[in-house]
C-alpha cells in the first residue's frame, strides 16, 4: 500500500482500516509513505529502458522490487485541488515507468480522501496507473472515498470506512480467484511489440 500523503493522517487512516481486514486474513501488508519524501518528476531520460530502476536513486527503487513481488496494490492520496498529491504522482510515474517486471493480474485500488470535493477525478486519475499495466481493479459499493479535513476526521465517515472494509474484503476474494485461475489456467497470452506513436 502506498501512502501518498505527507501527513499521518487521513489516507493512513483509510490504509489501515484495509491492513486490519488483510491481516485478519493471513495476508502481510506494507505501507509505504511515500507524501514527505523529496521525491522529483521524471526526468524523461530513458535512461530506465535499459537499467528497470530509475537514475534517481531513491525511493522509487526502493519500492521497485516490492512492486514485483507483491500480489495486489493499494495507492492511497489525499485530494489536492481535485487531484492527488504532487508527490505521488512523481513517485507513481517513475515507478511506473521504470518498472520491467510483470504486473498482469496483480489486483490494484485506489483510494482517495478529500475534504469535500475532487474525490472522483483523483480516483479516475490513480486508477490509470493499472489499466495500463494489466491489473484488474477491485471495486467496492461506492467510489473508494473517505472524507475528512483535519487528522482523525476520517474515522467520522463510517460510509467512508466501510467502503474501504468492503473494498478490501472485496481485493481478498479477487487474488485468491486470480491465484487459483493462474494455477489452472495461466497467465493470458499478450501481444507485444506495436508502437504506433501516431507519425505519419
Ligand atoms: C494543498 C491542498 C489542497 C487540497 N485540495 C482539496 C480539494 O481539492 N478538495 C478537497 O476536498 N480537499 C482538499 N484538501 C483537503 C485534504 O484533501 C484533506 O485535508 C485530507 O483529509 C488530507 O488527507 P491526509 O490527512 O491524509 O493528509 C486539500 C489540502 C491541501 C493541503
Amino acid at each position: 500500500m502506498i501512502n501518498g500523503s505527507p501527513r499521518n493522517g487521513n489516507t493512513l487512516i483509510a490504509l489501515e482500516e484495509a491492513k486490519r481486514v488483510f491481516e485478519a486474513n493471513e495476508i502481510d501488508t506494507t505501507i509505504i509513505n511515500v507524501g514527505a519524501k523529496p521525491i522529483r518528476g521524471c526526468i524523461a531520460c530513458g535512461k530506465c529502458y535499459k537499467t528497470g530502476r530509475c537514475v534517481m536513486n531513491d525511493i522509487v527503487n526502493e519500492v521497485l522490487p516490492l512492486l514485483e513481488e507483491c500480489d495486489a496494490l493499494i495507492v492511497a492520496s489525499p485530494v489536492y485541488y481535485a487531484s492527488a498529491n504532487g508527490t505521488l504522482i512523481s513517485f507513481l510515474d517513475r515507478l511506473f515507468y521504470a518498472n520491467h517486471a510483470d504486473l498482469s493480474m496483480k489486483v490494484a485500488s485506489s483510494i482517495v480522501v478529500a475534504r469535500r470535493g475532487g474525490a472522483s477525478s483523483t480516483f479516475d486519475e490513480l486508477n490509470k496507473y493499472f489499466t495500463i499495466s494489466g491489473m484488474p481493479i477491485a471495486s467496492s459499493y461506492y467510489w473508494n472515498s473517505v472524507h475528512g479535513k483535519e487528522i482523525g476526521e476520517a474515522h467520522l465517515d463510517l460510509e467512508g470506512i466501510e467502503t474501504v472494509i468492503n473494498l478490501a474484503n472485496n481485493m481478498i476474494f479477487l487474488m485468491k480467484a486470480i491465484s487459483d485461475a493462474k494455477a489452472k489456467y495461466g497467465l493470458p497470452k499478450r501481444i507485444k511489440g506495436a508502437k504506433t506513436n501516431f507519425i505519419r
